[in-house]
């Protein structure tokens, strides 16, 4: 999907702009576990400072559900991003009203950026309210769209906003469209897909949409368990769905050449550290035993083929990789991945984590900053945030 504007054909010199960001990160007692959604948010905010823009800033934090919650305030972020950026940071407790006047009477025409207030502080943010639209945008000449994470939801910040002001996305929100979209539109071809995680009831649409775009689908996780008592296997103790036999059945039928299973499976009596794993083919998994991670032929199978690509879709990590003896698949697939000289996107959520945690981070060509928000763009949903801007 085209958007209308880029941050290029829009005048935005010196104006005053309304950014929305996605800077919903993890705290834990305000401090900050996880920057990876300020620091994406920083080229077009850097952008925009250096047209000389007046930015306000915004952004949610949680779910707060209409009430003010100071342990969701944004100030830390605020405080963070005073220490990344070159230009003042100022805060402002509120993200309309007085306090909002004041700031911008106080800073109009300066080069900063204005953070204002958790925008769920109040319900007419997720009621899509257009008189609270208004009320954001009635300082900025322009809007700018870089909240990838929140591009699914259609709330005031994401939709009505854009019906108010001259928008564009912003360089984050651009990179999204360009690395997802393009998987779905234009990949270069053999487009490999890994997909990984625990069920298959939440991976089921995309399963199928990548099945239709991808040459070869490789999965992984504990959703694979469901597939293989599908085929009338033994899966001891693993994870399984028994909802979605008949799903797993009607998908391995449909793309029988396209779909890939692994060949074995690590298995272990009880999930806790240093249990250790057996390694065993997936017709002979031990009574009293469950899968954790994908096995090691499967890993030299896997990572054959990834080096066959000229594209390598990731989403969903192989197995319980925040246990170290369940790691292997995972770590595997990104040392795999971090090497070959096709694109490589990974799409969002755990698998996210696991890169960043195994320090992989900087050897993908994009890492998008969207959990479910990257789900439902890779399912083929047009996404209301991205709508609003086309
Ligand atoms: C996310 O973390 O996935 C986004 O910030 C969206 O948050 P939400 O699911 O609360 O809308």
């Amino acid at each position: 999907m085209k958007t209308k504007n880029t941050l290029d054909t829009l005048e935005l010199s010196n104006s005053v702009v309304f950014v929305r960001a996605d800077l919903n990160v993890p705290l834990n007692d305000k401090v900050i576990s996880d920057e990876t959604r300020i620091i994406k948010s920083i080229p077009t905010l850097q952008f925009l400072l250096d047209k000389g823009c007046t930015i306000l800033l915004s952004s949610h934090l949680g779910r707060p559900k209409g009430k003010i919650n100071k342990d969701l305030s944004l100030e830390p972020v605020a405080k963070r991003l005073n220490e990344l950026v070159s230009s003042p940071v100022y805060f402002v407790n509120d993200c309309i009203g007085e306090s909002v006047d004041k700031a911008v009477n106080d800073h109009k025409g300066e080069k900063c950026i204005i953070l204002l207030e958790n925008l769920r502080f109040y319900s007419e943010e997720t009621a899509n309210d257009l008189d609270f639209a208004k009320k954001l945008s009635k300082h900025a000449q322009f809007y700018v769209n870089d909240a990838f994470g929140t591009a699914h939801r259609a709330h005031a910040s994401t939709y009505q906003i854009a019906t108010l002001l001259p928008g564009a996305p912003g360089l984050l929100l651009e990179k999204e469209i360009e690395y997802l979209g393009g998987v779905l539109t234009a990949p270069d071809k053999p487009l490999i897909t890994l997909l990984g995680g625990s069920k298959v009831s939440s991976k089921l649409t995309v399963l199928k949409s990548l099945l239709e775009k991808s040459d070869k689908v490789l999965l992984g996780g504990g959703m694979i368990f469901t597939f293989y008592k599908a085929q009338g296997l033994d899966i001891g103790n693993s994870l399984c769905e028994d909802d979605f036999l008949e799903n797993a059945k009607s998908i391995m039928a449909e793309f029988p050449n396209k779909l890939v299973l692994p060949s074995d499976v690590r298995v272990t009596s009880e999930i806790k550290e240093s249990s250790g794993t057996q390694n065993v083919s997936v017709n002979s998994i031990p009574k009293g035993t469950m899968g954790v991670d994908i096995g090691s032929e499967t890993e030299k199978q896997y990572c054959d083929l990834l080096k066959s690509a000229k594209t390598v879709l990731w989403n969903g990590p192989m197995g319980i990789f925040e246990i170290a003896d369940y790691a292997s698949g995972t770590k595997v697939v990104c040392e795999t991945m971090a090497v070959l000289n096709s694109k490589t996107i990974v799409g969002g959520g755990d698998s996210v984590a696991a890169v960043t945690q195994m320090g992989y981070e900087d050897k993908m060509d994009h890492i998008s900053t969207g959990g479910g928000a990257s789900l439902e763009f890779l399912e083929g949903k047009i996404l209301p945030g991205i709508e609003a801007l086309s």
